[in-house]
């Protein structure tokens, strides 16, 4: 098992247990975290799974596709450098600990 910690705009941090090879989406609403919709179930449609990937956890992340770039682009609140569409991140050992911030709006 491998944690995912996601932070709410006011702060407040959630922590969970997430099974490898799911998505960092998928792990979200499989534990009721509130602020990640997941709309298109993860067939990269929707940007309404937007996360910001704590500064810290970046490079090990990796960069969005072109196809996430796109995306982003229209997504509710305005991407930062380090914007993802969860459903793109697999969890993997390797991210154990992984934080991420949630946008302000999804939609
Ligand atoms: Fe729709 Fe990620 S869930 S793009």
């Amino acid at each position: 098992m491998t944690k995912i910690v996601y932070v709410a705009t006011d702060g407040s941090r959630t922590e969970v247990e997430a099974r490898d090879g799911d998505s960092v989406m998928r792990t979200a609403l499989a534990n009721d975290v509130e602020g990640i919709v997941g709309e298109c179930g993860g067939s990269m449609m929707c940007a309404t799974c937007h996360v910001i990937v704590d500064e810290a956890w970046a490079e090990k992340v990796g960069p969005r596709s072109d196809g996430e770039e796109d995306l982003l682009d229209g997504a509710a609140t305005e991407p930062r450098p380090t914007s993802r569409l969860s459903c793109q991140i697999t969890v993997r050992p390797e991210l154990d600990g992984l934080v991420v911030h949630l946008p302000e709006a999804q939609m």
